[in-house]
């Protein structure tokens, strides 16, 4: 899919002439406008919920189809658009799986923490957006919120003290390549599970699984003293970092903080971990001139593989998030995702629709001719996020007030959250970034082919 996308940018800087779409971050009219003709392209072009993965695959994974329901939940939510709505349910009755644990047998090989997170996170949007559940769903006990406590059951279950005195290894089954690894986007999402679950339950022992996952990362120092937060952190001892810095893991991390700032009604120590976070998102993502996010590890450099631009989709949800449960953030969080919003709107001009938006917001106004899901999702998550506070929808509920989903606190899932080994699929990580490579090289290589041919070609015609 990046493949031909590349192809298709390289293409376009010849032949298209389009115009941006129009954003007014002040008229909500235009906010629903402009995410509109971004959602479509989104799912004209990279979803399908009938499909085992829902998205192209290779080189996208299964986890980002996670990722994108959870974007057209809020989408639905903050415009009122249920175009989409029917797909989300088929889309989400093929992730839970027959076994009610987000634990699909064609993921069984492959699936970490991380990526049953990321659906979980999506279950949790649903139940805080009370998203309509059919009553088929809610007859297969697939219903959001008690799928979201299942997995937090068996990721619970999970929590390793062996090691490190604490915290979630990335992957599940011991067999892979990660498993010795503690990452934060696992922590960090199961951090923000709990804290959110505990927000939306008011059951304390959900509050303390937050508690004690978000201090066992400032301990280990994932998160560092001065709120740098790395990727992750190496078995046996957790002494050594990978310390690579992704936006999707300081958003969770606020996500989670804000949260748990509400549900203790704003006590001290959380305000001090949302300050310290914001002043460090800020100050590594943000440019400092045109106020744009980057996603700095990869963004320049180019050299983002597939899952990575969409980090700034789950940063700008988070803010939006942070910003609705913690509403004295708002004066200061909103004004950079509207500046954001209008920098991702200029740059949709690409594709074949002309509706395709770029991944660099900031070299712009203009699309920088990369394409793909990401691209897309973070444009259509950073424009949607600015319009809860222009029109009185987008809010979150909770189980007293007009929360509907039920619960079940001792959901596990039909297998007690054991995977099924015999699969037919490998360990991707790896291969993800290969693939990612080797496409890469070569859609530069054929794009340029192109590039000549067509010149070769326009001066044939000429001359003729
Ligand atoms: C729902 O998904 C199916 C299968 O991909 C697709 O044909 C259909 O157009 C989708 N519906 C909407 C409204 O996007
Ligand atoms: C918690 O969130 C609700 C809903 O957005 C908000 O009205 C309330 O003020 C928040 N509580 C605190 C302490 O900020
Ligand atoms: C609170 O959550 C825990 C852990 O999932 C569960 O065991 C307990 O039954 C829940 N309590 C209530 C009142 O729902
Ligand atoms: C969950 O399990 C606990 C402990 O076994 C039990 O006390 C409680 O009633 C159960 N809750 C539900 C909703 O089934």
């Amino acid at each position: 899919m990046r493949f031909s996308s590349l192809l298709a940018g390289g293409l376009l800087v010849l032949t298209q002439t389009a115009a941006a779409i129009e954003l007014d971050v002040d008229s909500y009219d235009s906010i629903k406008a402009a995410t509109k003709i971004i959602a479509r392209e989104l799912a004209n072009g990279y979803w399908d919920p009938y499909s085992v993965h829902g998205v192209p695959h290779p080189p996208y994974y299964w986890w980002l189809h996670g990722a994108i329901l959870g974007g057209i939940v809020d989408y639905w939510a903050m415009t009122g658009d249920d175009t989409y709505n029917a797909n989300v349910t088929v889309g989400w009755l093929r992730g839970v799986s027959p076994s009610l644990d987000l634990q699909p047998d064609e993921q069984s090989f492959s699936e970490g923490n991380d990526d049953q997170g990321f659906w979980s996170i999506m279950s949790m949007d649903a139940t805080e957006r009370a998203f309509p559940e059919t009553e088929g769903q809610q007859e297969m006990q697939a219903g959001f919120l008690e799928i979201t406590q299942t997995v937090q059951n068996l990721q619970a279950g999970r929590w390793d003290d062996q090691t490190c005195g604490g915290g979630l290894r990335w992957q599940i089954n011991p067999t892979n390549d990660g498993y010795l690894y503690k990452n934060t986007i696992s922590n960090g999402l199961f951090f923000q599970q709990s804290a959110r679950l505990a927000r939306y339950t008011k059951n304390q022992t959900y509050a303390d699984w937050a508690e004690r996952t978000y201090k066992w990362m400032r301990e280990v120092k994932v998160i560092k003293d001065d709120f740098y937060v790395t990727d992750g952190t190496w078995l046996p001892d957790c002494k050594k970092f990978t310390e690579k810095r992704w936006s999707y893991n300081y958003g969770t991390l606020l996500a989670g903080c804000a949260a748990m700032y509400n549900f203790t009604n704003g006590e001290a120590y959380w305000k001090e971990q949302i300050d310290s976070l914001l002043q460090a998102t800020y100050a590594t993502f943000f440019h400092p001139e045109s106020g744009a996010i980057m996603e700095i590890q990869c963004q320049d450099s180019n050299t983002c593989n597939a899952d990575q631009p969409s980090f700034k989709a789950y940063l700008s949800r988070w803010m939006g998030y942070t910003a609705q449960v913690a509403p004295y953030t708002y004066n200061d969080i909103m004004p950079r995702l509207r500046t954001n919003a209008k920098l991702a709107a200029a740059t949709c001009t690409g594709g074949p629709s002309g509706t395709a938006c770029g991944l660099k917001w900031n070299t712009g106004p203009e699309f920088d001719g990369i394409m793909g899901l990401g691209e897309q999702l973070s444009a259509l998550e950073v424009i949607q996020n600015t319009a809860p506070w222009v029109a009185p929808v987008g809010f979150v509920v909770d189980m007293d007030n007009g929360g509907t989903s039920k619960s079940n606190p001792n959901g596990t899932g039909t297998r007690g959250g054991v995977h099924n080994r015999n699969s037919q699929y490998l360990p991707y990580r790896l291969r993800d970034y290969n693939i990612t490579l080797a496409d890469r090289v070569g859609a530069a290589i054929i794009t340029l082919v192109i590039v000549v041919v067509f010149t070769l070609g326009a001066r044939f015609t000429m001359i003729h």
